[in-house]
């Protein structure tokens, strides 16, 4: 291979670890166990890590003060270097915590030295990727509240609005789409209280577990667990470098969003065709085609729908990668951040697009409305009619399904049968069914907790609203 220096071999920002190396390592060696183009974009988690670190070396006495001062200082500066593009990350060097120091050392020489005492990149690797899940997770906790916020907006126009429920994609008993909506907020809020949750078991600071054994140093793991905001520390220095369950529980979390978005998006392909033609996508939010001059497809849902299967992958990779390493740290969990990132960078990214194309249609409610009438989905209210006229309900079951068998029969929905076939089928049926078979009055009686009627919806579109109230 080519002679160029690198980073790992002794270039402009030697390898950490390269004293013990009589030989560099072979090009191509560096160029695949580098981790820099990933590990990057933690820079700035990074160097807030070292700057809680050097501190808590400067006030323990660990390195002088004045020296923990300049290097805290000059992490500073740095910082704003990075953020202002006076500084660009060199992708030459090994990953970001070699650059941060090889900076560091650059500028301040022997003190910037002294920045890795009592720390290893194991915990420091743990303190990044935490520290930046804190940074990162609320950002897509903020997109899921949008989208439900857009959801129970629409939903509040449509309390009243009829639309068929279904089960097995057949018509099964008439709702509402105001219902249908808070349905796929409820799964949404579960979502959010499940990052909610994983983030509370990431509080947790790994500064201190060193490699694996923790330190001899008289390191103060408090002190900097406090300085970075965490509510306390890792109980055990070997779990703390060899741990990746948070990455596999976000990622868990991020796959069920993205499998209640795409099967959200399955029903936004399904009712915007000619068939359905329930929702109509905003122009902004649809493709044409290349050859079919009348086409408007719903390619936001499809490729939301298609990207599920990135983040689910990002999980098997996760899971497997995890599977058989032995305690502790082992170079196999560098790989952890790749799935990470990509898994949340689909899910954010998808959860945003969503959120716009939802927003941005018309829903089309006379459509709705009539796929109410047709298809016998008020079979269970004439089944429930005879209930409340004391027929026991398998009895009942039995009778309306005699009533539906007839109606196919003669081509007739349940509501345009004559009294006197109904009557031929059951004597308790009077006149009052009638009204009792509309779909609106289907809905409206069913008042249980969570129901369709009016009041109840009502009722869960308040909860949600005391919901983002509480964010
Ligand atoms: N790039 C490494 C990772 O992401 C950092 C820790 C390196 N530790 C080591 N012993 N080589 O896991």
């Amino acid at each position: 291979m080519n002679s160029k220096k690198t980073a790992v071999d002794g270039g402009n920002h030697a390898a950490l670890w390269h004293g013990r190396f009589k030989e560099g390592p072979d090009q191509a060696a560096v160029a695949f166990e580098t981790s820099i183009h990933t590990d990057a974009r933690m820079c700035f988690d990074d160097i807030k890590g070292s700057i809680a670190h050097a501190t808590m070396l400067g006030k323990t006495g660990i390195i002088p003060q004045n020296e923990a001062d300049s290097i805290v200082k000059e992490l500073g500066v740095i910082s704003d270097d990075i953020a202002s593009g006076k500084l660009k990350i060199d992708t030459d060097a090994e990953d970001i915590h070699s650059f941060i120091e090889g900076v560091l050392t650059d500028r301040l020489g022997d003190v910037g030295r002294k920045v890795h005492t009592g720390r290893s990149r194991n915990d420091q690797i743990a303190l990044d990727e935490r520290l930046y899940l804190k940074r990162i997770i609320p950002d897509l906790q903020k997109e899921i509240a949008n989208l439900m916020q857009t959801l129970v907006s629409i939903a509040e126009k449509h309390t009243d609005s009829l639309l068929s429920g279904y089960t097995h994609m057949q018509r099964a008993q008439p709702v509402t789409l105001g219902q249908h909506l808070c349905a796929w907020c409820q799964m949404l809020k579960r979502d959010y209280e499940r990052l909610e949750d994983a983030l509370k078991r990431i509080d947790l600071s790994p500064l201190g577990a060193g490699a694996l054994a923790g330190s001899g140093l008289p390191l103060n793991r408090e002190m900097t667990a406090e300085s970075l905001g965490f509510s306390g520390v890792t109980a055990n220095s070997l779990d703390t470098v060899a741990d990746r369950d948070y990455c596999i529980e976000f990622v868990s979390c991020f796959s069920l969003l993205q499998m209640h978005l795409s099967r959200f998006c399955e029903e936004v392909v399904i009712w915007s065709t000619e068939e359905f033609k329930f929702i109509n996508l905003s122009e902004k939010w649809s493709t044409g085609s290349s050859i079919m001059p009348q086409k408007k497809n719903p390619d936001f849902a499809e490729l939301i729908r298609g990207r599920t299967g990135k983040v689910y992958g990002d999980l098997i990779a996760l899971l497997t990668m995890m599977k058989g390493l032995p305690l502790s740290y082992n170079r196999d969990m560098q790989e952890d951040k790749q799935s990470l990132f990509d898994a949340y960078d689909t899910v954010f990214s998808c959860t945003k697009i969503f959120n716009y194309m939802i927003g941005s249609a018309e829903w089309n409610t006379k459509r709705m409305s009539d796929s109410c009438t047709g298809g016998y989905a008020n079979a269970t209210d004439l089944a429930d009619y005879l209930v409340c006229k004391g027929m026991p309900f398998r009895t009942a079951h039995g009778v309306a399904a005699s009533a539906v068998r007839a109606g196919i029969e003669a081509g007739k929905n349940l509501e345009d049968m004559s009294l006197e076939d109904l009557k031929k089928i059951s004597p308790l049926i009077e006149n009052d069914v009638f009204e009792r078979l509309k779909p609106a009055f289907c809905v409206a009686a069913r008042k249980t907790t969570g129901g369709p009627a009016h009041e109840r919806i009502c009722d869960q579109i308040n909860s949600l609203k005391l919901f983002f109230n509480s964010l």
